[in-house]
């Protein structure tokens, strides 16, 4: 039986770890705080930072760690488990920054597949930015934090930022704390989010998934972690042909390539890869190092094969097939009031019926007195499974209704096909 370290907290992490244990493995935990999901399945759990290599539990006798979350693996926490002779399901450090880096991924992807970006600028200086607005105009631009950002810092003009001035202010923000900022021409389209295992060498594809980041209904309002997401029984999308699967296929397994020739690093682990299904073509809108949150949710209530056996073929650089069920999959993340704004309700406690027959995968929760509590940020997340969409939809909605607090959540994931 493999001993599996797994580091995270979150929902999605949650999710990993039923997959793992489902696999017959023996968990244990290393959580920033305690998740009350993810501890019931977990043979031990230790509470301590997840990005403080000081913190990190005792690594003797593990067989492996899978990290979860993007701050482990931007502070190097895969570097010093694998120096200690503990394979990592998760990039080192170097390999990471396709995500932590807004600037790395657009210059590595301008080296392999230059078609797969928009318009870009790494800005260093007011004069790069004035350069910019002239050469694509103020009204098309994004603005992109460089660093990590928790999905939170993309602003768009037209949308976060009215005038020029607002939109300057915000890039001069960022350049005079970071000393960079990334400048994007903004793209049209339906976004689509494709996500693999990565050994190394090869990539194996997982069902494609459409992700809900706006807060409201309609896709309005700010940009959250994400309020939900859905995929097909067929593993694919309506919106997304053949064709544009296997663009999105080349452009990830170019980036693949990018990433080892650029850092030196093989990427092991999760490579995520979010698109845009533009008029101009398939285009990256970003990557992750690690699995969405929430679309580890929907692919992992599904994985047929064993978790262990992946993650052991991952670490031998030995990948093969991976096989997932036809099912289709609706995700609906149960948020507190207010959220994600200033006046969010906090430590509002939950009841949740027992008729309930989705997954619940908790994320922002806590356990007192045997009653789950929110915190400021997504609470729960509810995954049904069903024969298509729509039947899955339909129990999801069910089930979120039957969880009773000071909640809300998103009345149109998966609506509209
Ligand atoms: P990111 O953190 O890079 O995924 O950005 C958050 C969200 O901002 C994305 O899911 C998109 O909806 C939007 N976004 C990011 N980059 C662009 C772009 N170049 N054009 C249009 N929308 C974008
Ligand atoms: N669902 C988007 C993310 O995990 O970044």
């Amino acid at each position: 039986m493999s001993k599996v370290l797994l580091i995270g907290n979150g929902a999605r992490e949650h999710a990993v770890g039923v997959a793992l244990i489902r696999s017959g493995v023996e968990l244990h935990t290393h959580m920033d705080r305690l998740n009350p999901g993810l501890a019931k399945i977990s043979k031990e759990v230790s509470i301590g930072s997840t990005t403080d290599i000081k913190k990190l539990p005792n690594l003797w006798g593990y067989d492996y760690a899978f990290i979860g979350p993007e701050a482990p693996l931007a502070s190097g926490v895969t570097d010093f488990i694998t120096n200690r002779g503990v394979p990592c399901i998760g990039p080192n450090q170097a390999a990471a920054m396709i995500e932590t880096s807004k600037s790395f991924a657009r210059i590595v992807i301008d080296q392999v597949i230059p078609q797969a970006n928009p318009r870009f600028m790494v800005v260093r200086s007011i004069d790069d930015l004035r350069k910019f607005e002239k050469q694509i105009g103020i009204e098309n631009i994004v603005v992109k934090p460089n660093g990590l950002t928790g999905g939170k810092g993309v602003k768009i003009f037209g949308e976060h930022l009215n005038s020029r001035d607002e939109l300057e202010k915000y890039a001069i923000d960022l350049l005079t704390k970071t000393g960079v900022v990334v400048l994007e021409e903004k793209l049209n389209g339906t976004e689509f989010t494709v996500q693999a295992f990565a050994d190394g060498g090869t990539l194996e594809f997982m069902p494609l998934v459409r992700d809900y980041k706006r807060a409201f209904d309609g896709d309005t309002g700010p940009n959250t972690g994400s309020m939900g997401s859905y995929s097909a029984s067929d593993h694919g999308l309506e919106y997304v042909s053949q064709e544009d699967f296997e663009l999105a296929k080349t452009i990830m397994n170019a980036t693949m390539i990018g990433i080892k020739k650029k850092t030196g690093s093989e990427f092991k682990g999760i490579l995520y890869g979010q698109f845009m299904k533009t008029q101009e073509g398939v285009k990256v809108i970003e990557y992750n190092a690690r699995f969405g949150d929430p679309e580890a949710m929907n692919v992992m209530s599904i994985l047929s094969s064993s978790m262990d056996e992946v993650c052991q073929r991952i670490i031998d650089g030995n990948l093969g097939k991976v096989d997932f069920e036809k099912s289709a999959t609706v995700c609906v993340y149960i948020v507190p009031e207010g959220y994600p704004g200033p006046d969010v309700i906090k430590d509002s406690p939950l009841t949740i019926d027992d008729s309930v027959q989705s997954n619940l995968y908790y994320a922002s929760v806590y356990e007192k007195d045997q009653q789950i509590f929110t915190t400021g940020s997504r609470a729960i997340g509810v995954l049904a499974k069903g024969d298509t969409v729509k039947a899955a939809r339909e129990m999801a909605y069910q089930d979120v209704k039957r969880i009773k607090g000071r909640v809300r959540y998103r009345s149109d994931i998966a609506a509209h096909l």
